[in-house]
């Protein structure tokens, strides 16, 4: 049994969906959280702040000896994942990959709709990972930057998150898209208001249940889950944590197990 923590990291909050799921799929195992709350959002910056700011969180987690690692964030795992392996001596699985494989192996058309953040539709890795594993599916991409501050607010089910939601989906609707992956881990959190603005005839999908069973598998496969025992959280972030509790206890649906701590990166 390994007893070290998991890293887990996101540009802001949102990646707590992934780690609502990382503790009901993995109930045992220590968990640290680092949300960049000081410098979100990431998803309109250019590659190579992206990649700056990426590695001085993976650096922060390293220093807790962690014996893995998630990036919780598309953003990042779409255009860093690579560079953050690099610097890493321990495994590090991003939400891109199992998100895809979610997609395709439960999608009932052959079109694929993915929406995130602008940086994360200009890498195009969705495109070009869906087309590796199967070159036949049609695959529509959208880019809606303002969600993430919506989610990051708590307007889930505000009147202009919906006039926003309308503005950037209503063009899916009238589309063949049978799915329509949540490029975004912010965006769990609009998931009402994005279903009624495509119709229910989209099933959508976000990264927070592959990306568990990926990292448990990952553990499995490494020898490192931890199977018994209390865990511990610890939830970092690197600004005030006054706004961002509000919305983190939406994402616990109230029991929101720990508080969150400001931390100072370097
Ligand atoms: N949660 C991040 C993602 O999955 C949000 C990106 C941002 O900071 O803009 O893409």
């Amino acid at each position: 049994m390994n007893n070290k923590p998991i890293g887990i990291f996101d540009s802001g909050i949102g990646g707590l969906t992934v780690t609502h799921e990382i503790i009901r799929t993995l109930p045992h195992e220590n968990l640290i959280y680092l949300g960049d709350t000081a410098r979100v959002p990431y998803g309109s910056r250019d590659k190579d702040i992206i990649t700056q700011f990426s590695l001085e969180l993976t650096r922060f987690l390293l220093k807790e000896d962690p014996k893995a690692i998630v990036v919780a964030c598309n953003t990042i795992s779409a255009t860093c994942l690579e560079a953050i392996q690099a610097i890493s001596p321990v495994p590090v699985i991003g939400v891109v990959e199992p998100t895809i494989k979610e997609a395709i192996s439960t999608t009932k058309t052959s079109h694929i709709g993915v929406i995130g953040t602008r940086a994360t539709i200009a890498s195009k890795i969705y495109e070009e990972k869906i087309r590796s594993l199967h070159h036949d599916i049609q695959i529509t991409t959208k880019a809606c930057p303002l969600f993430v501050p919506l989610a990051e607010e708590g307007w889930f089910d505000h009147a202009a998150s919906k006039l926003i939601a309308d503005e950037y989906l209503k063009e899916l609707r009238e589309t063949t898209i049978g799915t329509l992956i949540l490029g975004c881990t912010h965006y769990p959190l609009l998931k009402n208001i994005i279903q009624e603005a495509v119709g229910d005839d989209i099933k959508l999908i976000d990264s927070a249940r592959p990306t568990a069973e990926a990292l448990k598998q990952l553990l499995k496969d490494n020898n490192l889950l931890r199977t018994e025992g209390e865990p511990e959280y610890k939830f970092f972030v690197t600004d005030s944590p006054t706004i961002s509790e509000r919305t983190a206890r939406v994402f616990f649906h109230g029991a929101f197990p720990g508080r969150l701590e400001k931390v100072t990166l370097a």
